[in-house]
């Protein structure tokens, strides 16, 4: 399927300059968001997972979804202060000033084979931040899956070591 066909270009979102890489199309398009979800899987044919990591916010679309696919349990990282459990916590620089993301201390067990899972890849800050947070609780971050991936960015560079794969790449 063309997955590009449903990824419509925003000029100057969320600020002038930046060309937003829109997949609502596709969300709302029945097969199209079936077939996503199904070559999202397909990319870990013959893997073993036990969890998939899904980021705040974007990343919650898909990851529940490929989690109940692939017989998997979900978690969400989220963003500082959202999680009422214990948490272990990591900040990442962003264009202007930082973030932390947070993840349930229980939410993954020594050993355990982890997708990591969100909506773009672009500087990879997000995805490194999300792998070192697996990798804190003992957990082997076996790919990290993306629908889209802004080549241009080197977010790929960020996660050396780890498998990236993406539906879409601009
Ligand atoms: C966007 C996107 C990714 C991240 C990618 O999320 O959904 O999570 O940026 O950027 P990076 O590779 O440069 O880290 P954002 O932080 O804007 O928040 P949102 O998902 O809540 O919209
Ligand atoms: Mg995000």
């Amino acid at each position: 399927m063309d997955f590009a066909a449903y990824v419509r270009d925003i000029k100057d979102f969320p600020k002038q300059g930046v060309i937003f890489k829109d997949i609502t199309p596709l969300l709302n398009n029945p097969e199209a968001l079936a077939r996503a979800c199904e070559a999202l899987c397909g990319f870990t044919t013959n893997m073993k997972i036990d969890k998939v990591v899904g980021v705040d916010s974007r990343g919650f679309i898909f990851a529940p979804m490929l989690a109940e696919r692939l017989q998997a349990g979900f978690v969400p990282v989220r963003k500082k202060g959202k999680l009422p459990y214990k948490t272990v916590s990591e900040s990442y620089d962003l264009e202007y000033g930082s973030e932390t993301l947070e993840i349930h201390t229980d939410a993954i067990k020594k050993g355990e084979k982890v997708l990591i899972h969100d909506d773009v890849l672009a500087t990879g800050g997000t995805a490194s931040a999300v792998c070192k947070l697996v990798e804190k609780l003992g957990g082997e971050v076996v790919q990290c899956n993306f629908l889209v991936e802004l080549t241009f960015l080197d977010g790929a560079k960020k996660l050396n070591g780890y498998q990236i794969e993406a539906l879409l790449q601009y």
